[in-house]
């Protein structure tokens, strides 16, 4: 543990060498948007490998989105870290966030690059991950409920009050929810599902991963959920099944962004490329962070997702992170599916 962690140190510390050393120090207002745990991980490492002061805070990707909005005549934030991809690129389309070209780009994933380049370099991917949901094996048995392995399954009428979600305004797992339906159904057909779904739904929750908690806990029966969010549930010990929906499903890059006239800007440089290097990826495999890494030298958990053997539709990320589809379908979201009784 020891050595892992002064390795980690020394990995950030050389990396950091090559910008102002007098720079490195001071404050940082960092915007997290992955699990809890990461963030604070992530918050601690950096503080020791650099001595710049961290203050963290989590909120989720959506809320994130209209935070940095909101304070953009005054921005308080200087990193958003993590989160979903799309908000991220609708921040940038609204020039809520920072071009940077780090100089760690060259050791990344085509995939993290690819969201840098559609959005002028003002955000980069950071991780990957697919969605599909996970469900309580005790509670699916106690209840004598048949076990689901599509999406299309969730809208059986046994399985109603059973099935848990994120708000897709607030949360950008629910959003890649409702993306993903529109993309995998077609646009009507996608509202038809998210109806069906509602019918079902016992809470929208703020946080994406809090379904899947809830599940593990047995408060809830079924949380629709990032896969990994899920495997984390079930390698904890909890019985939790994860599924890869038969149709095919979305899936998300996970993204950072410097924001706007940042007061410290020169921190959220170094921040970000510490951030790209694979010693910084691979503290995620500390807090059963179970995402794929952007860096190509990070290490990928064997517990993470299959990538490869779960069928992924084509995400168009710049179609569905553009400022006016996201917020056309959440507004149709609002108005035709939230407003239905339950
Ligand atoms: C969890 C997942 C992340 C994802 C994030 C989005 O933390 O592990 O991969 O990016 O949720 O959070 P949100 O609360 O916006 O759905």
């Amino acid at each position: 543990m020891l050595n892992v962690r002064s390795g980690i140190i020394m990995g950030a510390l050389s990396l950091v060498a090559s910008a102002s050393v007098a720079q490195a120090d001071g404050k940082l207002a960092l915007y997290c948007s992955a699990q809890e745990d990461w963030c604070q991980l992530m918050a601690r490492s950096f503080e020791d490998a650099t001595g710049i002061d961290v203050n963290m805070s989590r909120k989720s990707s959506g809320e994130t989105f209209a935070q940095v909005k909101a304070e953009s005549v005054n921005p308080k934030g200087d990193v958003w870290w993590g989160g979903t991809g799309d908000p991220h690129l609708q921040a940038a389309e609204e020039n809520l966030t920072e071009a940077y070209v780090s100089p760690m780009r060259d050791q990344l994933h085509d995939w993290a690059i690819s969201q840098a380049t559609s959005a002028n370099d003002k955000t980069i991917g950071i991780y990957s991950g697919a969605l599909g949901y996970g469900y309580n094996t005790d509670l699916v048995a106690a209840n004598n409920l048949p076990e689901p392995a599509c999406w299309k399954d969730l809208l059986k009428p046994e399985y109603k009050g059973h099935v848990q979600m994120a708000n897709p305004n607030s949360s950008g797992t629910a959003y890649t929810t409702l993306a993903t339906m529109v993309q995998l159904f077609g646009e009507d057909e996608g509202f038809e599902f998210m109806k069906g779904l509602h019918a079902n739904v016992n809470q929208y929750t703020k946080s994406g991963s809090a379904p899947i908690k809830a599940a593990a806990r047995g408060e809830n029966t079924i949380g629709i959920v990032f896969m990994h969010d899920a495997v984390k549930q079930a390698v904890s010990g909890f019985p939790i099944k994860v599924v890869a929906p038969c149709e095919g499903t979305g899936y998300e890059i996970g993204s950072m962004s410097i924001i706007a006239g940042a007061r410290n800007m020169e921190n959220a440089k170094i921040f970000y490329d510490w951030a790209l290097s694979a010693e910084a990826q691979n503290l995620a495999l500390q807090v059963n962070a179970f995402q794929v890494p952007s860096n190509t030298g990070a290490e990928t958990s064997e517990s993470a997702p299959d990538m490869s053997s779960i069928t992924l539709i084509d995400y168009d990320f710049s179609k569905y992170g553009s400022s006016a589809e996201r917020k056309r379908l959440l507004q149709k979201w609002d108005n035709d599916v939230s407003v239905l009784p339950q």
